[in-house]
């Protein structure tokens, strides 16, 4: 088409047809051919006693992406509280998104981290599995899940490393049975990506990551886009206690739409491209957390600002060291194999 008649197209195109607001329920391609859906519920730390009854509310509020852990300890309640949606014929189970992930002391036991999960879960099959870190630890020492040496150090499984437990994960996927319907990683950085498609065959679905206008992570998404992996972001309010409900651009880009400030930190992921996941065991936050709305390249451009002049926060620190953002740096060791 010529390009000015384009031009002139695309100027007269409404704004609701090129920026359409997103809803939960708006689906991202994954490279899978299967989609997920824009807004997930976070389990982690989600108590027990409280959980079930939060997702039963997020599932009867019109969520369908639910977002779980082995090592979160409570995907019991969560299969509970799924059972019971589906019982009672709210939803069907092939219109949910469930992702699990595999624990660190698990990496030698895909399939045990997997069937366990699925137990708990009282599912056959989950949509997504991902390995939950990069970084095997040891299945034997003195916890089952945070196994730590004499010194007090994370006790690290050195006799394997993350692309093995890769390679046992795709044969989840190239099982004639599969009870996965696709694998990927979280919290991968570029290095740790770079050195798994070198030797992967299934290229990740996704990476699930922290992410959120304190942390944008620019380079681990454009990465992704380039290799076709989708990305989640996690923590989108950076968590328990976090200052960004406070924060003042936030705030501005908030009142700008007449919408609370969550509604922003969440909405900000659509504008990327990213799926995003929201924890809250609070019935009212759950509903409130449904609002989507579509921000356009001025808000961007003011979130975006953030990074640039206050710095990095990452809000969740990896379970392997002190303050050390992705485990490449754990502990002073490359664990990338
Ligand atoms: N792959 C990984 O390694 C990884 C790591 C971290 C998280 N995740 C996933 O990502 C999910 C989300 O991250 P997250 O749990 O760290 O934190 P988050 O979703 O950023 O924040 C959760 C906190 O925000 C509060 N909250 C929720 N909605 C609110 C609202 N509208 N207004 C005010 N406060 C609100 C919640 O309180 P209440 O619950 O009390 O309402 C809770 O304290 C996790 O639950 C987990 O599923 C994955």
């Amino acid at each position: 088409m010529n390009p000015s008649l384009s031009n002139f197209m695309l100027a007269r195109t409404p704004k609701h047809i090129l920026h359409p607001t997103p809803t939960m329920t708006t689906q991202l391609q994954l490279n899978t051919g299967a989609s997920i859906p824009a807004l997930g519920l976070g389990t982690w730390q989600s108590a027990p006693g409280e959980v079930k009854k939060a997702v039963i509310h997020a599932i009867e509020a019109g969520y369908r992406h639910i977002d779980c852990a082995f090592c979160y300890q409570n995907e019991d309640e969560v299969g509970e509280a799924l059972q019971d949606v589906i019982s009672r014929g709210i939803v069907k189970r092939e219109d949910l998104f469930i992702t699990s992930k595999l624990w660190c002391t698990f990496h030698t036991r895909v399939e045990e981290g997997l069937q366990k999960s699925l137990d708990l879960l009282k599912l056959d099959y989950v949509d997504l599995y991902l390995m939950h870190w990069p970084v095997p630890m040891n299945p034997n020492g003195n916890h089952p899940l945070f196994p730590k040496l004499p010194d007090g150090s994370r006790d690290i499984d050195h006799s394997t490393n993350h692309i093995q437990t890769w390679k046992n994960m795709e044969k989840l996927v190239q099982s004639s049975s599969p009870k996965v319907k696709a694998i990927g990683v979280a919290n991968y950085s570029v290095k740790y990506l770079e050195k798994l498609l070198a030797q992967a065959t299934v290229v990740p679905a996704v990476n699930q990551i922290e992410n959120h206008p304190y942390l944008p992570q620019q380079e681990v998404a454009d990465f992704c886009k380039e290799k076709g992996i989708h990305l989640t972001a996690y923590s989108p309010f950076g968590s328990t206690g976090s200052p960004m409900f406070k924060d003042e651009i936030v705030n501005e880009v908030a009142k700008k739409h007449n919408v609370g400030a969550g509604t922003v930190l969440l909405s900000y992921h659509l504008a990327r491209n990213s799926s995003v996941l929201a924890k809250s065991v609070t019935p009212s936050r759950i509903d409130e957390n449904r609002k989507l709305i579509a921000l356009d390249d001025d808000d961007m451009s003011k979130l975006e600002s953030i990074s640039k002049t206050k710095g990095l926060t990452r809000f969740v620190y990896p379970p392997f060291g002190v303050n050390c953002g992705f485990p490449d740096k754990a502990d002073g060791i490359d664990l990338s194999g």
